[in-house]
């Protein structure tokens, strides 16, 4: 069985749609949603799904082996992020290495990197000029957004397009792709391609 833990900073849209997929698999339980903000609607997101949650100040991440532990007191084999804006820390990297996956808005190695996120990421692909933007599912390693691709998918992006409408055609290759790819990872069934 696979025992999940989820990272987010936000709305948690993403971890809606994981949680919901996931609900009543055999193979796979969604036991933890963390969040660095005590304001994300995430945290309300964790609470009507029934999902335990728990905030950690910045001490308790990069000082500490508090966020570790209770990992593994909880028997957590594999990490999501989704919409996570901090760097995970050395000493869960090591002990999880290989079992963090994460989600950028954008076909990485492109548009990536310390503070591409959200709108701006969006921006910055319509002010280049590209005809097409997606999704990159990637391992996570010490630098934000440089771990090995697991899988990417397209969209195109029109003249007309502003970072609203770019960010929803985004989620919506999101919600489609990772939930699935995630279930491939974590049950060991290989998933890197590109759709
Ligand atoms: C998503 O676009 C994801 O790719 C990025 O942050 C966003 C989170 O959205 N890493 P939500 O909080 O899941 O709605």
């Amino acid at each position: 069985m696979a025992h999940l833990a989820l990272f987010a900073s936000g709305n948690g849209s993403n971890v809606q749609r994981i949680a919901d997929y996931f609900r009543g698999h055999p193979d796979v339980s969604i036991d933890l949603v963390l969040s660095n903000n005590p304001q994300a609607y995430v945290l309300e997101r964790s609470q009507k799904l029934n999902i335990p949650s728990l905030v950690f100040s910045r001490k308790d991440f990069y000082e500490t082996n508090y966020i570790l532990d209770i990992l593994l007191a909880r028997n957590i084999t594999h990490i999501i992020l989704a919409g996570f804006l901090w760097l995970i820390p050395e000493n869960i990297l090591k002990t999880f290495q290989g079992k963090i996956i994460n989600i950028h808005p954008a076909l990485l190695p492109g548009y990536g990197g310390k503070g591409m996120y959200g709108t701006r990421v969006h921006q910055a692909v319509i002010n280049s000029g590209d005809t097409s933007s997606g999704i990159t599912i990637h391992y996570v390693n010490e630098t934000y957004d440089e771990g090995q691709i697991i899988f990417q998918s397209r969209c195109p992006v029109v003249p007309e397009d502003t970072p609203e409408t770019l960010a929803g055609k985004i989620h919506q290759l999101e919600y489609r792709y990772y939930p699935e790819i995630i279930e491939q990872i974590v049950l060991g069934k290989g998933a890197t391609g590109d759709r």
